[in-house]
C-alpha cells in the first residue's frame, strides 16, 4: 500500500509508518503546490496531513486508488468531506493527541492577555521600562463562559477551576448532568454573553458556528469581556470584533486563529489590547508526536486489518466491535449482492429488518454494506461503506431500518425486501455459529444455503423430475454442481432452488432451462 505524507509530520509518527512490519511504501512530499499534489495522487491509496494541505475537490477526484485520508489533528476543515464521502474515500482524524497542549495554549493567552505579557515582553525588548502602563487584572473569581464544551472546552475548564475562577458553559449537544458535573453549568447562550468576564470559544467551525460571535453578541455582553479563539477563524466576525474593541466593551482578545491565515493586512491585530499566535494551539513537541502516532497507528490498522477508528464520515469501530460485526457486515453484503442480481427494474426502495441479537450492534454500518452490495450492481459508481447510503439517497432510493428485539427461529437474522419499478422481493440471511453467513429464505419460502460463487436460482412449479432434468442439463454443459438447495412452501405449489455450481452458468444454457415451462424464473448469480 502507498501512502503519501504531504504535510510536516512527527519523526515518530513517520517511524512507525516506514517500520518494515507495517508493509506500507510511504512518500513524504511536503510543501507541493494544489497543481503538483493532483499530479501526484494517483498512486497512492491513503494520504496523511496536517493542515497546511488543502484536500479539494480537484485532488480528491485525481485520487483514483485513495481509500482514506488521515488528517494529524483535530479540525478537517482543510479536506473537503462532501467530495471524499461521495468517492467513499474515509477521512479519519486524530482528535485525542493535540487536545491538552490546546487547552493549555487557551490558559496561556488567558493570563497573558489579562497580564499584558507580550506588550510588556515589546516594551522591555523596545529598551522601556514601562511599569505603570502594564496594570493586569487577576482571573480569580472572575467568570469564564466556555462555549463548546467538548474535548479541548472540558480541558480548558478544569484548568481554570484551578485558578479558582467561575465557569459556565453554552454547548447544545451535552447533557446537563455532564456539565454540572465538569463544574461548568449549562447556560443559554445570551446568559453566557451577559455573565462572563472571559469568553473561549471551542467548536467546531460549521455553519452553525461561523460568525456565532457577532455585532449582535458583543453588544449583549459584559462591558470589559476578554475574548479568546483557540477553535477557528470565522468562529467570530472579526470585524465586528474590531468595532467591540474600538467602542471599549471588548478589553482583549487573544486570538490563535484568523479568518485568513496567515491574516495580513487586518487592522484588528493592530490594535494594542490583541494579543496573537500564528495557529500554534497544537503547536507542542508531545502534540505534534502525539497526533502523528495516532494517526500512523490508525493508517496501520485499517490497511493490516481493516479496522476504522476516528472516521468523521463513517461510524468508528474497535477491533474487538470488528470480530464481532465483520461476519455480519458480510452477510449483509451478501444479502445486498445476491437480492440486486434477482430482481429486475430500477430499484425505488429498500426495507431493511433487524432480528435478534444483531440489533444490539452497530446497525448502520450493516445497512451501508447491504446497499453496497444491493448498489454495486445497478450503479456503476465505487461504492463502499462509506458512501452508499448516500448515493442511495442522491438516488432517490428511500431505505428504511428496522429493529426488532424479537428472533424468530433464530438468534439473529437480517430480512430485505427491496421493491423496483417491476416486482418486490425478498431475501433473508442469518450467521450459524459466528461466522458462517448463510441464506434462509427467498421471497419468503425458506431454503438454506452457503452464498459464494457461481449460483442458479430457480422456481418452478413443485412436481418430480425437476431437479433431475436442471442436473442433465448442466451436466451435459460440462458445469459441475457443487451444492443443491431446495425450498417450497406447500407440496405442489411453489418451489424454489438454489444451485451452487463451479462455473459461471453460460447464457445459452441458462436459455436452455428457461426454455422448459415448468421453470417459472431462472437467474444465474455471482457473490
Ligand atoms: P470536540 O468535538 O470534542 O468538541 C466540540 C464541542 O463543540 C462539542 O461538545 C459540541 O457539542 C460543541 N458544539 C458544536 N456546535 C456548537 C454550537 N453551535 N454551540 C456550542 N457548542 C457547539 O472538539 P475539540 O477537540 O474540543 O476541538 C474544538 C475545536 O478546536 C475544533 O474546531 C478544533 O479544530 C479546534 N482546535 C484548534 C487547535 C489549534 O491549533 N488552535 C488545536 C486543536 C483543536
Ligand atoms: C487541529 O485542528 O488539530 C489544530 O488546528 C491543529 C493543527 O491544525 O495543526
Amino acid at each position: 500500500m502507498k501512502i503519501l505524507v504531504s504535510d510536516k509530520l512527527s519523526a515518530k509518527g513517520l517511524e512507525i509508518l516506514q517500520k518494515e512490519r507495517a508493509g506500507l511504501e510511504v512518500a513524504v512530499k511536503t510543501g507541493l503546490t494544489p497543481a503538483e499534489l493532483v499530479k501526484e495522487m494517483p498512486p497512492y491509496q491513503g494520504l496523511i496531513v496536517r493542515s497546511s494541505t488543502k484536500v479539494t475537490a480537484e485532488i480528491i477526484a485525481a485520487a483514483d486508488n485513495l481509500k482514506i485520508i488521515g488528517r494529524a489533528g483535530i479540525g478537517v476543515d482543510n479536506i473537503n468531506l462532501e467530495a471524499a464521502t461521495m468517492r467513499g474515500i474515509i477521512v479519519m482524524n486524530a482528535p485525542e493527541g493535540n487536545a491538552i497542549t490546546t487547552a493549555e495554549h487557551t490558559i496561556s493567552l488567558m493570563l497573558a492577555l489579562s497580564r499584558k505579557i507580550p506588550q510588556a515582553t515589546s516594551s522591555i525588548k523596545g529598551k522601556k521600562w514601562e511599569k505603570g502602563k502594564f496594570m493586569g487584572v487577576e482571573v480569580f473569581n472572575k467568570t469564564l463562559g466556555i462555549i463548546g464544551l467538548g474535548r479541548i472546552g472540558r480541558l480548558v475548564a478544569q484548568r481554570a477551576q484551578g485558578l479558582g475562577m467561575v465557569t459556565i458553559a453554552y454547548d447544545p449537544y451535552i447533557s446537563s448532568d455532564m456539565a454540572q458535573s465538569l463544574g461548568a453549568p449549562l447556560v443559554g447562550f445570551d446568559e453566557l454573553l451577559a455573565r462572563s468576564d472571559y469568553i473561549t470559544v471551542h467548536t467546531p467551525k460549521t455553519n452553525e458556528t461561523a460568525y456565532l460571535l457577532g455585532k449582535k453578541e458583543f453588544e449583549k455582553m459584559k462591558k470589559g469581556v476578554r475574548i479568546i479563539n483557540c477553535a477557528r477563524g470565522g468562529i467570530i466576525d472579526e470585524k465586528a470584533l474590531y468595532e467591540a474593541m474600538v467602542s471599549g466593551k471588548v478589553a482583549g482578545a487573544a486570538l490563535d486563529v484568523f479568518e485568513q491565515e496567515p491574516p495580513g493586512d487586518n487592522p484588528l491585530i493592530e490594535l494594542d489590547a490583541v494579543i496573537c499566535t500564528p495557529h500554534l494551539g497544537a503547536a507542542t513537541e508531545e502534540a505534534q508526536d502525539n497526533v502523528a502516532i495516532e494517526i500512523a497507528q490508525q493508517m496501520i490498522s485499517f490497511f493490516k486489518h481493516g479496522e476504522v477508528k476516528n472516521a468523521v464520515n463513517l461510524p468508528s469501530m474497535n477491533a474487538e466491535l470488528y470480530a464481532r460485526m465483520g461476519p455480519y457486515i458480510t452477510l449483509a453484503e451478501k444479502l445486498g449482492g445476491l437480492e440486486a442480481q434477482l430482481l429486475e427494474g430500477g430499484l425505488k426502495e429498500v426495507k431493511i429488518n433487524y432480528y435478534g441479537e444483531i440489533a444490539e450492534l452497530e446497525t448502520r454500518y450493516l445497512t451501508a454494506s447491504l446497499l453496497k452490495g444491493l448498489l454495486e450492481h445497478f450503479i456503476k459508481e465505487r461504492i463502499n461503506l462509506v458512501n452508499s447510503a448516500i448515493i442511495a439517497k442522491e438516488r432517490g432510493i428511500k431505505v428504511t431500518e428496522t429493529i426488532l428485539s424479537q428472533t424468530e427461529n433464530y438468534s439473529s437474522l437480517i430480512r430485505l425486501e427491496a421493491i423496483t419499478d417491476k416486482e418486490t422481493g425478498s431475501v433473508a440471511g442469518t450467521l450459524y455459529g459466528r461466522r458462517d453467513a448463510r441464506l434462509v429464505e427467498i421471497n419468503n419460502i425458506p431454503l438454506e444455503a452457503i452464498l459464494s460463487g457461481h449460483m442458479l436460482v430457480f422456481y418452478n412449479q413443485d412436481m418430480p423430475g425437476v431437479i433431475g432434468k436442471i442436473g442433465t442439463i448442466l451436466g451435459n454443459n460440462k458445469i459441475n454442481i457443487a451444492g443443491m438447495n431446495l425450498g417450497r412452501k406447500t407440496i405442489g405449489g411453489m418451489a424454489t432452488a438454489l444451485v451452487s455450481v463451479d462455473a459461471e452458468i453460460p447464457e445459452s444454457v441458462l436459455a436452455e432451462i428457461r426454455a422448459w415451462p415448468i421453470i417459472l424464473y431462472a437467474k444465474k448469480i455471482k457473490l
